[in-house]
């Protein structure tokens, strides 16, 4: 039988994007929290973090009485009969996965069980490294209920794929779902939830061990970011080369179907909460097992340097970059998000402000975000003309949509001296030379 009944620990992009997407469709959904402040907003409807098409599903789920925020968590697990687990995996300073939230959440939900006499299906949707589940999750879960695993309760490793800026899309809508499973009862009772909640939807569903479900997430991000920091790379050398394209490279080498040409824009390198400290994990986690993941540590070197290509392609043009004002067009880790977690735009503008430049910076959703990050130490423009107005170069750092619509035009008209430098190749450069000066990443220096 299917239950309806669904509680969801962690009410970030992962959590919260999973109860909505429940919620959507006929399940009672509770979440929780321990933050008053956050409960409080999402009985009201709103996300604490912006999210395209959450808020509208949020406010209906709330409405519909299909969606709470509980600020007992034990009230919220007794109440349902599948409990996911969201809560936040960070990095610790060397590199290795923080998993205090995770722990926690085990021994509040083992707490919530003892209390209980029905079967309770636990699943682990946070990216943890191999091992935890069996390790950590449901020892934590047996010690403080008092019960077995396979027995008064099931579990599940269920890594989440979503992107952010397009979560909700994601939640509804994934390639495939994978069901690592303790044993085959936890397995068929999380694939039964998915089959009705997909219906004739449904992705393929790929059942494994709990181990290899972990690693799937960590194998799933690390290539990502293989394929980011190669083609930076090949980005690089283009550069160097006369009349190279990176953009034509990427075309090209992604119509060889074994490629595929996704994540094969060149840019500033990849930042975020999951890219960055997910490699860095697998990292660690391959070091603690006496291998030396050489091929990770290369993608991370490259990304390390890769934001200062766009400081380089600055200098190079304008020299000394002392009192230059430069207008960053986006600060968000990626566009349709206001997420600044490893955003690359703060290495850019930390350097850039350390070189004596003056910033002038816009994002259309991020601005509260880093306006924490930076204070008064940049300037915030209220749109992107704003932004550009004045400057003497100006950076695309973000590939939001409303810069792509920017007219060689309006760099013309609105900086002191028309110079663009596109870090994420949104702009066709036959549109913009010789009209003004423009460099972008990957572009060998003598196409004009
Ligand atoms: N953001 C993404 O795009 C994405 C995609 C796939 C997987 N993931 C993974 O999913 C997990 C969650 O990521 P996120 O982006 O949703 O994180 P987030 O930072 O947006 O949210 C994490 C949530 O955990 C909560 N939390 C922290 N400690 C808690 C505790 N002890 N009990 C309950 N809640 C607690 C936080 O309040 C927050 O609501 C991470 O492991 C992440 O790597 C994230």
């Amino acid at each position: 039988m299917v239950s309806h009944k669904i509680s969801v620990v962690g009410t970030g992009y992962v959590g919260l994007c999973t109860a909505v997407g429940f919620a959507s469709k006929r399940y009672k959904v509770i979440t929780s929290t321990h933050d008053p402040e956050k409960a409080s907003l999402i009985n009201r409807g709103i996300p604490p973090f912006y999210e395209p098409h959450l808020k509208k599903l949020l406010q209906k789920a709330v409405k519909e009485g299909s969606l709470k925020c509980l600020q007992n968590r034990e009230e919220a697990i007794l109440n349902t009969d599948i409990t996911f687990i969201a809560v936040a995996t960070p990095k610790q300073p060397d590199g290795s996965i923080n998993l205090q939230f995770i722990k926690e959440s085990a021994c509040e939900i083992g707490e919530a069980l003892k209390k209980k006499n029905k079967y309770h299906l636990v699943v682990i949707k946070s990216t943890v490294v191999p091992g935890t589940s069996e390790n950590v999750v449901k020892p934590a879960i047996e010690k403080h209920s008092g019960k077995h695993c396979g027995d008064a309760f099931g579990l599940c490793m269920n890594p989440e794929f979503l992107r952010e800026g397009s979560a909700v899309e994601d939640t509804l809508c994934p390639d495939r779902i994978v069901v690592g499973e303790y044993d085959c009862k936890s397995g068929d009772t999380l694939e039964a939830l998915y089959k009705d909640f997909y219906n004739e939807n449904l992705p393929s569903i790929v059942r494994t061990t709990l181990s290899t479900a972990e690693l799937i997430k960590y194998a799933n991000n690390a290539f990502l970011a293989t394929k980011i920091s190669f083609i930076n790379t090949i980005a690089n050398l283009c550069k160097r080369i006369p009349k190279a394209d990176v953009t034509t490279v990427a075309k090209a080498i992604g119509m060889d179907r074994r490629i595929g040409p996704l994540f094969l824009n060149a840019g500033l390198g990849y930042g975020g909460s999951c890219f960055p400290k997910d490699v860095k994990a697998l990292i660690a986690y391959s070091k603690s097992l006496g291998y030396d993941p050489k091929i990770l540590d290369a993608v991370e070197d490259v990304n390390a340097t890769q934001p200062l290509v766009a400081v380089e392609l600055a200098k190079e043009t304008l020299g000394n970059l002392e009192g230059k004002q430069i207008a960053i067009q986006g600060l968000a880790f990626k566009p349709n998000t206001d997420d600044m977690r490893e955003a690359i735009s703060i290495k850019i503008i930390e350097k850039l402000l350390q070189e004596g430049a003056y910033i002038v910076a816009y994002d259309p959703k991020a601005m509260q975000n880093a306006k924490e990050i930076f204070g008064n130490r940049i300037r915030y423009a209220s749109s992107e003309i704003e932004c550009i107005k004045g400057a003497d170069c100006c950076i695309i750092v973000t590939e939001w949509g409303e810069f792509k619509g920017l007219k060689p035009e309006d760099f013309i008209q609105n900086m002191r001296q028309p110079c663009v430098i596109d870090g994420r190749r949104i702009y066709d450069p036959k549109d913009f030379n010789p009209r003004l000066n423009f460099i972008a990443v990957g572009m060998g220096v003598s196409k004009v």
